[in-house]
């Protein structure tokens, strides 16, 4: 069993360190779902499997990379395979690996990301649709809400919700510089962004969350 144990934990170590390693700190999924190889014995091919380990498929990359390294400096100490397992890893292999499995959806939620919780891109997309639609009616904010930067709102929560999605966009200071926008203006956009969550049912934890994301950004939107 040992010797099982540490020939299988070279093979690890061996695959782990013959994968390429991009400069970029940024997880890649496509990188990660090769490097999961031999995760897949104990975690599962999508990282769903529970019975002889913990969910993966879902969970908050940053709380993934943490975890990993957690196991790398002996902070945690629950299971020898998976200390050994993470000697082998550097930087880039843990934010691939936390991509990867950030980004399988979970079949049961205990761990799940704020993105997952909410239901993934399809709830997300709605939501920020329905966001834009009321705002764009609304009478306080006459217009000034276009939409077009949908796109943007939507990466930029993805993936501040622990999604599968990497924001390119410009900070938000340099992206609302020039338009004035006022503490009214945020004001009803943020009671717009309630009002739909209340309208898809959201529950009153994941409402917290995502308004604790979106909360601390007004100081970069407004009077710019
Ligand atoms: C031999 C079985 C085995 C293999 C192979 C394995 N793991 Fe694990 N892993 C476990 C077990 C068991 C746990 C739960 C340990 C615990 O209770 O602390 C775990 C826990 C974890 C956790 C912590 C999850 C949490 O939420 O607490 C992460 C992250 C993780 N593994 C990632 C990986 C990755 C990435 C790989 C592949 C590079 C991998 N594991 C390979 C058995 C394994």
């Amino acid at each position: 069993m040992r010797k099982h144990k540490i020939l299988f934990s070279a093979l690890a170590l061996a695959l782990l360190a013959a994968l390429p390693n991009a400069a970029s700190a940024a997880g890649i999924v496509a990188n990660g779902a090769v490097k999961s190889f031999f995760c897949t014995t104990c975690h599962g091919a999508d990282g769903n499997l529970t019975h002889l380990s913990v969910r993966l498929a879902g969970q908050h990359p940053a709380s993934l990379m943490q975890t990993l390294n957690a196991f790398k400096t002996g902070q945690r100490q629950t299971h020898p395979m998976m200390s050994i397992i993470s000697l082998g890893m550097n930087d880039q292999d843990r934010a691939d690996l936390a991509a990867f499995y950030a980004s399988q959806r979970p079949l049961g939620m205990e761990k799940a990301s704020l993105f997952w919780r909410l239901g993934g891109m399809s709830a997300l997309t709605a939501a920020v649709d329905d966001v834009i639609a009321t705002s764009r009616a609304d009478p306080r904010l006459a217009g000034r809400l276009s939409g077009a930067c949908r796109d943007k709102l939507l990466d930029q929560l993805c993936q501040a919700t622990g999604g599968p999605c990497t924001y390119t966009g410009r900070d938000m200071k340099s992206a609302h510089s020039g338009m004035n926008i006022t503490e009214a203006e945020f004001g009803a956009v943020a009671e717009n962004l309630i009002r739909t969550l209340d309208k898809f049912g959201v529950p009153a934890r994941e409402k917290n969350e995502l308004v604790g994301l979106v909360a601390p950004m007004k100081g970069d939107i407004v009077g710019h």
